[in-house]
């Protein structure tokens, strides 16, 4: 307690300006992003590593005892007076027995409890000490990053599918996951799969109806008809489902049955139209299980969820597999899944740029190999009420050809606020094309923005 106060004293005129994030909190230059999740060590450096909305960071480097003092009291607030610790970056090789930080920096001051007997560290509330918890034990967690080598307005993340560690060659037949949540209007479900253009597609089907108690089993169809009457006999149920907000949407177990199914082709794609947020936060295994199958899962969300908890996560898994996050009003389902790549799914350019306030960036160039139309789909943050965006601005242009384009969703100029994206056809010539954005949002929250082209084979 006399720790806490002679710390509290001393915060005034510490300043969090610094940080990307209005929500990270600075100390002696480095930024710490505070996680109110607990998760295992691995999948929290996971988080730090590949989640973070700023970009890359590191579970958190403590240099000195002033930084694990303070980094004590910001928990305290940050994670309620009933946490007791969080992981930071420390682990012991269990081996060679040697110390490391995340981030690589050499070990020179530690600050260790009575407990130090396992590898993995985190660091006590009430005393700031570090005792090591067990490899399965889950706790709170902070990242750490060093703002001036993270400038998180230039910083982009081109996702791109990584080259094959497998025998999975695109190119062959396709299967689409089509997945609803048992918590939408039944009404929706089957008018969404209707007007979509998945009946004059050239690929086998695999429907889902998750978010029940008992999960059924994914259904295979080699034709529209055969999956559409199977999903009027599988309707959402209300009788079947949940019943309870708490309860985390299993939407991702969907998709982690379907991409483990050896009989589901290479370039498969998901389609889930969603209620419920998942409980759960690390997406790393499946990530790397749909880039390594070329596939791409794309959502279409309700905005108003029904419950769970991890509003971020499903944004995240579409952004790290090159497909669109549409919210919107579930009755709007059924027109927004123009903006979903059926038709034109094949991308062939995926930049998830991270914005901040009123600014423009360069995104990588754009190299359109065929002249032809494409679909652009643009995501213009993960959440809604979108009333804190004035303007997004999408330009192409080659300097030296007349070829040229503008795509806008000049959201404070069309008043309303309950959906995050729009989408277009835009003919491109082949051409390589200079791409930037402009943007103007009302706060200083960093927000991710997904930029897709898709061409149609
Ligand atoms: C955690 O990750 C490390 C490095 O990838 C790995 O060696 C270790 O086995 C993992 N531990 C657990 C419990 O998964
Ligand atoms: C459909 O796809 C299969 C597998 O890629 C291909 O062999 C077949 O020719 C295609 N059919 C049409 C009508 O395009
Ligand atoms: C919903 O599920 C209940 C329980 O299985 C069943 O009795 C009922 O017929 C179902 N309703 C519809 C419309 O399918
Ligand atoms: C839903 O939960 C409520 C409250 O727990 C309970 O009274 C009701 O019987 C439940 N309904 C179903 C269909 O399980
Ligand atoms: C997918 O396969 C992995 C490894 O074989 C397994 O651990 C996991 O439970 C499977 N997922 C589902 C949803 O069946
Ligand atoms: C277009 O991009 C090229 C290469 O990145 C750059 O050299 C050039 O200045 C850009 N042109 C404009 C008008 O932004």
């Amino acid at each position: 307690m006399v720790l806490k106060l002679l710390i509290l004293t001393k915060l005034v005129g510490l300043s969090s300006s610094a940080c990307p994030s209005s929500k990270d909190q600075e100390i002696k230059g480095l930024c710490f992003t505070f996680m109110p999740y607990q998760l295992t060590y691995n999948a929290s450096r996971n988080y730090c590593h590949h989640n973070n909305p700023v970009g890359f960071s590191n579970l958190a480097y403590v240099p000195d005892k002033e930084t694990s003092n303070y980094l004590a009291v910001y928990a305290h607030s940050a994670f309620g007076s009933a946490a007791e610790n969080f992981w930071i970056g420390l682990s012991r090789d269990p081996v060679s027995k040697s110390l490391s930080w995340d981030n690589g920096f050499p070990v020179t001051y530690t600050n260790f409890g009575s407990h130090v007997g396992k590898n993995y560290f985190s660091e006590k509330i009430s005393n700031a000490k570090w005792d090591t918890l067990g490899d399965n034990d889950k706790s709170y967690f902070v990242c750490s990053y060093d703002p001036a080598v993270k400038s998180t307005t230039q910083s982009v993340t081109k996702t791109t599918t990584t080259p094959d560690s497998s025998n999975c060659q695109v190119g062959g037949p396709q299967t689409v996951l089509f997945a609803y949540s048992n918590d939408l209007n039944p009404f929706i479900v089957m008018d969404t799969l209707q007007r979509s253009s998945l009946d004059s597609q050239n690929v086998s089907f695999a429907i889902s109806r998750f978010d029940l108690p008992q999960p059924e089993d994914i259904a295979y169809f080699t034709t529209y008809n055969q999956a559409m009457s199977y999903v009027s006999l599988h309707k959402p149920n209300v009788s079947l489902g949940f019943n309870d907000t708490t309860r985390g949407s299993n939407v991702l177990d969907v998709i982690d049955m379907f991409y483990n199914n050896t009989q589901t082709p290479c370039g498969s794609f998901v389609i889930v139209l969603s209620k419920r947020y998942p409980n759960t936060l690390d997406i790393s295994n499946i990530v790397a299980k749909v880039r390594q199958r070329h596939g791409m899962v794309n959502f279409l969300a309700s905005n108003t969820p029904s419950g769970g908890t991890q509003s971020r996560v499903l944004y995240d898994l579409s952004s790290q597999t090159n497909g669109v996050y549409a919210i919107t009003r579930d009755t709007s389902f059924s027109s927004t899944i123009d903006y979903i790549p059926t038709r034109e799914r094949y991308p062939i350019y995926a930049v998830t740029p991270r914005v901040s306030g009123e600014g423009s960036q360069i995104l990588p160039p754009m190299t359109v190999l065929v002249h032809a139309s494409y679909l652009l789909s643009l995501s213009i943050q993960s959440h809604v009420p979108t009333n804190n965006v004035k303007d997004v601005e999408l330009y192409w242009r080659n300097p030296s050809s007349t070829n040229t384009g503008y795509f806008g969703m000049p959201v404070a100029s069309w008043g309303f606020f309950d959906f995050n994206s729009d989408g277009t056809h835009a003919n491109l010539a082949a051409d390589v094309y200079n791409i930037t954005i402009n943007y103007d949002y009302t706060n200083s929250d960093v927000e991710v923005v997904q930029v897709r082209f898709y061409s149609s084979s």
